[in-house]
């Protein structure tokens, strides 16, 4: 054993000189750290909101979540540090949600079976970013990170498309989701980032592949499946969001797996992987899908991102 005096610990009590200059750089660079743990609002607590809940309150953050469900307050309070029953178009419930909050996740969709008509796509998604644009203006929070999707580029007959990429997209639904970007964009300053991250399909625990492909086996589908479906996996949207929370990451982000294949060598892979029979194609009929188009993730990568599940897991 042996004494020695820490030179770089400025509280060290044996240490020689007390370099003021040094330890105001090392309370301002302490006070400009982020808080190991924070304050997070998840603003739609379904399919994805759930994991991301359950991801960040196992780490020690206090997690407020929405649901626009009574019933569903009991089983999101295990996940989470609070539960508010809410809609987006409820100006005074989205001020009070992000009072005290450093971050903000946005994960609404229309709720239901049913495809969601034009009318409730507008409410859930412009109505709810209207209103948290205008409680931002009185909070504190410095991120908002919201989950936008690729069907926002349209159709592009199987071209790819990145980040840069123009927005034209014929239907209303994917105009209201880039209107809905553009609001928030609009709202970004230096201390309140804002970060989009357009997801491909989502997949993943009781939303496996086998449920939406399985029950084509065996039948004959019009057209060739020459489209492009992109993917990405729970567990990636989960550890990409805090990706973005952790690297302060602002702007717009794809975020896709690697897996680039047309819907028939999906369909092909799910049929072999549970021994199903397989589809057939009839190039005579015209196909059933409008989209088809192959989305860029190198920025995300760029920026540093791993993916968890980078192939379709089947
Ligand atoms: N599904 C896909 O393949 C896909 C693809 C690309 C992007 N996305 C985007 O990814 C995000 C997550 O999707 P998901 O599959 O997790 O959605 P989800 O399971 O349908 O969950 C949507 C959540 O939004 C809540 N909600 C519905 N209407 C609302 C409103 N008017 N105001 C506030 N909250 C409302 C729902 O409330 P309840 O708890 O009451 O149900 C639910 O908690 C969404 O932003 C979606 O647009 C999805």
């Amino acid at each position: 054993m042996y004494n020695s005096v820490d030179r770089n610990n400025p509280f060290e009590p044996n240490r020689p000189e007390l370099d003021m200059a040094q330890l105001r750089e090392l309370l301002r660079q302490q006070a400009q750290r982020r808080p190991l743990y924070e304050n997070i609002a998840i603003l739609g607590c379904g399919y994805v909101g759930s994991a991301l809940a359950d991801y960040w309150q196992e780490r020690g953050h206090f997690v407020t979540g929405t649901t626009t469900s009574r019933e569903r307050v009991a089983s999101l309070s295990q996940l989470l540090s609070q539960v508010v029953v809410m809609k987006g178009s409820d100006a005074s419930a989205v001020q009070s949600l992000v009072q005290g909050q450093d971050t903000v996740v946005v994960s609404v969709a229309p709720t239901g079976s049913q495809v969601a008509d034009e009318a409730t796509y507008e409410t859930t998604y412009l109505a709810t970013a209207r209103n948290l644009v205008k409680a931002l203006n009185q909070a504190r929070v410095k991120q908002i990170i919201y989950l936008s999707s690729c069907s926002v580029y349209g159709d592009r007959q199987g071209e790819w498309v990145d980040e840069n990429s123009p927005i034209f997209s014929s239907e209303l639904r994917s105009q209201v989701l880039s209107e809905a970007e553009q609001i928030l964009l609009q709202a970004a300053k230096d201390n309140q980032r804002v970060c989009i991250l357009r997801l491909g399909g989502i997949y993943g625990p009781d939303r496996e592949l086998v449920r939406m492909f399985g029950p084509l086996a065996g039948m004959t589908l019009p057209g060739r499946g020459e489209r492009f479906i992109n993917w990405i996996h729970r567990d990636d949207i989960v550890e990409a969001i805090e990706f973005a929370r952790a690297n302060e990451l602002e702007g717009i982000y794809n975020l896709v797996d690697d897996s680039q294949l047309t819907v028939k060598e999906q369909v092909e892979r799910v049929c072999f992987r549970y021994g199903l029979p397989p589809v057939h194609w009839d190039p005579k009929q015209p196909s059933w899908g409008r989209k088809s188009l192959r989305v860029s993730n190198q920025k995300l990568k760029a920026a540093g991102y791993q993916l968890v599940h980078p192939q379709l897991l089947i």
